[in-house]
């Protein structure tokens, strides 16, 4: 069987339908996220959702939500919920960027309630994990990311976790004034949670993408790493052709097809 690797994007708060349907149109007729040993997904605002599934729909790129809430319905204004996303045709949920722990107050429980609504609901769920620059200088660097898989983990039984994706995260590598972390600093991350975390039921180890200014320059590296099961990239593929080059940099250095 081969496992793919996993490469996609979120767009933040960002594009407007147009936009939306413009990259949509790139990715559609991409060959290369045809390959089998590529799985790519984007992961678009609520308001691109639907039209973002509609429109990829018949290619094998998956889309997701940048965030959901636990309840399927009810009293929560300005929340989407679970069947919401389902509804939309969505195949992947993104939870607990630390951007939505930082600037709304995400708590690890909170993350746990939604990951296991988002498998309940048949979801795949993204859990974004990472630690911050501070924690880092402390030397409490996997203290606070494994903390983080522990808790949003909590309850999840091993036959759902084949539908767990978790995304490495520094938040000191994240967005326009990060630092890309090294291959080094990313590995010996990537090594603490392969170690650490549960396998599926199948004995397989979690897939962990990295994320944090992956960028053309530094994707091959970062790919590179055995333990590296994907990129989760934010500003370097707002372009589609960002995601496409980076897509075929990261292809270049992976294993070829079993
Ligand atoms: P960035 O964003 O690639 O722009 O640093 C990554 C992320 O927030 O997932």
């Amino acid at each position: 069987m081969t496992i793919p690797f996993w490469v996609g994007t979120s767009w933040k708060m960002n594009k407007t339908l147009g936009e939306a349907a413009d990259y949509c149109a790139v990715l559609h007729d991409a060959e290369l996220l045809r390959d089998p040993r590529l799985q790519g997904f984007v992961i678009p605002p609520f308001t691109a959702l639907s039209e973002v599934c509609r429109a990829l729909a018949d290619s094998p790129v998956m889309v997701g939500a940048q965030n959901m809430h636990w309840a399927d319905a009810g009293a929560y204004t300005g929340e989407v919920s679970p069947l919401m996303v389902r509804d939309c045709g969505a195949d992947i949920v993104e939870l607990g960027h630390s951007e939505r722990r930082e600037s709304f107050n995400e708590t690890d429980v909170a993350i746990n309630r939604k990951v296991k609504a988002a498998l309940a609901k048949g979801l795949r769920p993204l859990i974004c994990v990472g630690e911050t620059a501070e924690e880092r200088a402390l030397g409490a660097a996997a203290d606070s990311v494994l903390r983080q898989c522990r808790i949003a983990l909590g309850g999840v039984s091993a036959e759902d976790l084949e539908r767990v994706l978790i995304a490495y995260e520094p938040v000191w590598a994240i967005g326009e004034h990060g630092t890309p972390a090294t291959a080094e600093d990313a590995g010996w991350m990537h090594r603490r949670l392969r170690e650490a975390l549960p396998t599926t039921g199948q004995g397989e180890p979690l897939p962990v993408l990295y994320g944090g200014s992956v960028n053309p320059d530094n994707c091959a590296a970062l790919a590179a790493l055995p333990e590296v099961a994907g990129l989760f990239i934010g500003r370097s593929a707002w372009r589609p052709e960002g995601l496409l080059r980076i897509a075929e940099r990261a292809l270049e250095v992976r294993r070829p097809l079993a």
